[in-house]
């Protein structure tokens, strides 16, 4: 059974509620280079129509949100996505903390309970894929025991690449121009319930 809640030093996680949408839904934006992770990102609607974020209710998901103990505010989303119960895999997840509190732990914190937690439930893989121009997030990926499996390129709906612009310059060898568009690289990423014993 995956938990309903957990809480750590700093925050509570347990699993999101239609209340939380209303909060998450008004974040304010992501700085350039990360628009793309807006919450109202047109480009991350499903069929219906919701957010990605908003399908708390689909079987094979599970959402988390991070809040603070003293405010209970929602400073955090995770989302388990994809969920092969019977090959106990999760096959993807959706993470996204408020932009005034990346880059605080936040998400290694989270994670690194989720995932202990998670695996210990049973569950024998988690994966997920990460832009490679996205290098926090790989960052705190790895922190949290995940590996790097393999890659593959898909159309870049970021922001525009500007190659005047210093910034991208590392992140050239992950991008692609093709003839109106840039393919940017994926990695695929995964814990195993194996790694995660041995960490
Ligand atoms: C990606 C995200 C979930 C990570 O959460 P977070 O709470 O900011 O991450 P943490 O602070 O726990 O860890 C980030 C790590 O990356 C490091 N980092 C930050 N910028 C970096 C960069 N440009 N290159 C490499 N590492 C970087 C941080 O220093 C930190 O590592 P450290 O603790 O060893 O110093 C969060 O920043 C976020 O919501 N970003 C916008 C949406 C997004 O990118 N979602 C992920 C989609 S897959």
């Amino acid at each position: 059974m995956i938990p309903d809640q957990i809480i750590t030093s700093r925050t509570i996680i347990r699993l999101t509620t239609p209340e939380d949408l209303k909060a998450i839904y008004n974040w304010p934006s992501y700085p350039v280079p990360f628009t793309e992770y807006n919450m109202k990102n047109p480009l991350w609607k499903g069929k219906d129509g919701r957010y990605w974020w908003e399908q708390i209710d689909v079987p094979e998901r599970v959402h988390y949100s991070v809040l603070l103990p003293e405010t209970k505010e929602v400073i955090g989303l995770h989302a388990f996505v994809d969920i092969d119960r019977d090959k106990r895999i999760i096959n993807n997840m959706g993470i996204r903390f408020r932009p005034d509190l990346c880059d605080k732990g936040f998400c290694t914190e989270t994670l690194s309970v989720l995932f202990a937690s998670v695996l210990d439930s049973g569950i024998q893989s988690i994966k997920l894929d990460v832009s490679a121009i996205n290098p926090r997030a790989i960052n705190c990926y790895k922190k949290c025991g995940m590996n790097i499996i393999g890659d593959f390129w898909i159309k870049h709906d970021g922001d525009p690449v500007d190659l005047k612009d210093p910034f991208w310059t590392p992140h050239l060898q992950h991008l692609k121009q093709e003839k109106d568009y840039w393919l940017r690289r994926h990695y695929l990423m995964e814990i195993t319930k194996k790694h995660s014993d041995l960490s």
